[in-house]
């Protein structure tokens, strides 16, 4: 299984961007926890950042030619990002939001997802664990 990990805007911070909410994790960390992770259940994972939201378009349309599956998180365009939505419903492949913070528990704000409805399931606030459970599920459900 071939799979996209997308990372929003500000996630390239992960580590010095206050941690007490992110964690201590980099995003280099976390990519090698999930690249580890991948070999062991038989998924190769492509990994990316963006801060712009064209190009986190652009790589939800490339993926479209060669992954199964995207592990996504938006950052703050969750809540802002028509586009993204409408990028995922275009690709028609199955993606899973994910978020670092439980943003139920945090700013009014954070409560709204733009992308939730066209994902295909999503996992919050369980920190850098959000995105291993969602690789884990999206590789399950391959092939189902
Ligand atoms: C986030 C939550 C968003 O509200 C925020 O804008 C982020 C990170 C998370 O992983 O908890 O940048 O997506």
């Amino acid at each position: 299984m071939k799979v996209l990990v997308l990372h929003g805007p500000n996630l390239n911070l992960l580590g010095a961007r206050e941690p007490e909410i992110y964690g201590s994790m980099t995003l280099s960390d976390i990519n090698t926890k999930l690249i580890e992770l991948g070999k062991e259940i038989g998924a190769e994972l492509k990994c990316s950042q963006s801060n712009q939201e064209g190009d986190l378009i652009n790589l939800l349309h490339d993926a479209q030619q060669w992954a199964d599956g995207v592990v996504f998180n938006p950052g703050g365009y969750t809540h802002t990002s028509i586009a993204l939505r409408d990028a995922i419903s275009a690709i028609g492949l199955p993606v899973i939001e994910v978020h670092l913070s439980n943003v139920y528990a945090r700013e009014e704000f954070r409560h709204t997802s733009l992308i939730s409805a066209v994902c295909k399931g999503k996992i919050v606030g369980l920190g850098w664990r959000s995105y291993t459970l969602a690789l884990r599920a999206l590789t399950e459900m391959f092939g189902q």
